[in-house]
């Protein structure tokens, strides 16, 4: 396939070998607040490069990703969203504790071909420093316009002492997928596809296809990687090192945690430290990972082969490696008693969709943004378990309001942070803790493998 063009080992078995070609990882372009403000334009538009190619993809001011944009705790982010991709649009600012009401972080609105919208949110003064994103919400075409490229990063800046972590690099890898047939159109995917959720057979981190991260022996990069896949799960792996991970979803964990090993579902982010004591070259690979029902998928086995994402080359002369603080900047998860509990069960079946597909559905119902699922009173401490009953994983995602993982069926442990994307296994559950502390309002919680929300496995929430 196309990855092995580029001089890559890839398939069932293969161990990925990092190309010689693959250039250095270049980072979109940075639109940082001044004096409390940050005043964007973004405009979507088809006619992006992806993989050094140009094609269909849609990005925002010509590029895919679109535009980092760095604000910091206390600033007032304006984003003028330009819709020029012909269907409509609109934009979520992911994983941010912002209003999801009137012009903020409202996922209800519809910006229509040729139109653009005027969001505005004042992010927080505690809000935590980390790793976020953004991405369209319109239902029905949420999956369509990310796998064709509208994504960007969305970083809330440190502010003191939490920058004191000993880097030398700050490097941002937003990892998309994407299929282009040989006039770089981006592919439509089969009914089978979308009910499986789709996965790109072009992996890429920046738009770029197997970049390489130059790096020096003995230092320090921090990497923040964010999975804006559709519906692919990464299971990040260093060859011949292991990752340091500094935080889960933009927030940071209380103490640094070494693994072989990094599972992201879609929308999950994490931020890593990469420490490479000897010069070489060593892939970034994603292992296989079973989600369940890629069985389905015609032709394709239920998991492929590693894939590789970049490569990390490192040269010069080594250097002592500084050490990595012993505990990190972990805001406080709040304590305070549960006072409410609540099931929610994800399941697939034959509901009507309108599309002629399988329905997802979330206790039962396939999405209506007019009907309330879930009613919550503000300040509320909530205890929601989601239970799966389904042959695949869902990752669960809730906007506005991150929150606390107590327990899972996989044995999944306590983070000890608030967060907003968990994987909830096949036939399994997962029990959350979440504070309905601020902003009333009304949003959405959904499968973050979009096609599944496409297809209906979302519902709303009001807090009031
Ligand atoms: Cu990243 Cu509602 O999604
Ligand atoms: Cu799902």
């Amino acid at each position: 396939g196309t990855a092995g063009a580029a001089g890559w080992a890839t398939g069932p078995g293969a161990r990925p070998r990092p190309t010689a070609r693959g250039q250095e990882l270049a980072e979109p372009q940075v639109l940082a607040s001044r004096d409390g403000l940050l005043d964007v334009r973004l405009v979507a538009a088809p006619g992006v490069r992806l993989a050094g190619r140009d094609t269909t993809g849609w990005g925002y001011n010509g590029t895919s990703p679109g535009p980092t944009l760095r604000v910091r705790p206390g600033d007032l982010l304006r984003v003028r969203l330009v819709n020029r991709i012909g269907q409509p649009t609109n934009l979520h600012t992911h994983g941010l504790h912002v209003s999801p009401s009137g012009n903020g972080d409202n996922p209800f609105i519809t910006v229509e071909p040729g139109d653009s919208y005027d969001y505005a949110m004042r992010i927080p003064a505690g809000h935590p420093a980390g790793t976020f994103w953004y991405h369209p919400h319109h239902h029905g075409t949420v999956a369509d316009q990310i796998f064709a490229g509208l994504v960007g990063a969305l970083l809330v800046e440190d502010v003191g002492g939490v920058a004191d972590l000993p880097v030398s690099g700050d490097r941002l890898l937003l990892v998309t997928d994407t299929t282009l047939d040989a006039a770089g159109r981006v592919a439509s995917p089969t009914m089978m596809a979308r009910t499986v959720g789709r996965e790109g057979e072009l992996v890429l981190v920046n738009g770029q296809h197997q970049p390489v991260i130059t790096a020096t022996p003995g230092s320090v990069q921090r990497w923040r990687v964010i999975n804006g896949c559709v519906s692919r799960v990464l299971a990040l792996r260093l060859e011949a090192h292991r990752l340091t991970q500094v935080a889960q979803d933009g927030v940071f964990l209380p103490a640094p945690v070494d693994r072989d090993l990094v599972v992201l579902a879609p929308g999950n982010r994490t931020d890593l430290l990469v420490r490479p004591t000897r010069s070489g070259r060593y892939a970034l690979v994603s292992d296989p990972y079973d989600r369940g029902g890629l069985g389905m998928m015609n032709g394709r086995p239920s998991t492929s082969g590693p894939i590789a994402l970049a490569a990390l080359g490192t040269a010069g002369p080594a250097t002592t490696p500084p050490s990595v603080p012993a505990t990190l900047p972990a805001p406080a998860v709040p304590q305070s008693p549960v006072t409410g509990q609540r099931r929610l069960t994800f399941a697939m079946g034959m509901a009507r969709t309108g599309m002629g597909g399988m329905g997802f559905t979330i206790d039962g119902r396939t999405y209506d943004p007019d009907r309330d699922d879930q009613s919550v009173a503000l300040g509320a401490v909530e205890e929601w378990t989601v239970v799966n009953t389904s042959p695949m994983d869902h990752p669960f995602h809730l906007h506005a309001w991150p929150f606390h993982v107590l327990a899972g069926s996989a044995g999944t442990p306590p983070t000890g942070v608030l967060q907003d994307v968990v994987l909830v296994p096949a036939q399994g559950w997962v029990r959350l803790r979440i504070p309905f502390s601020d902003f009333p309002g009304r949003t959405v919680f959904h499968c973050h493998i979009l096609d599944h929300e496409d297809l209906g496995m979302m519902a709303t929430v009001n807090v009031r």
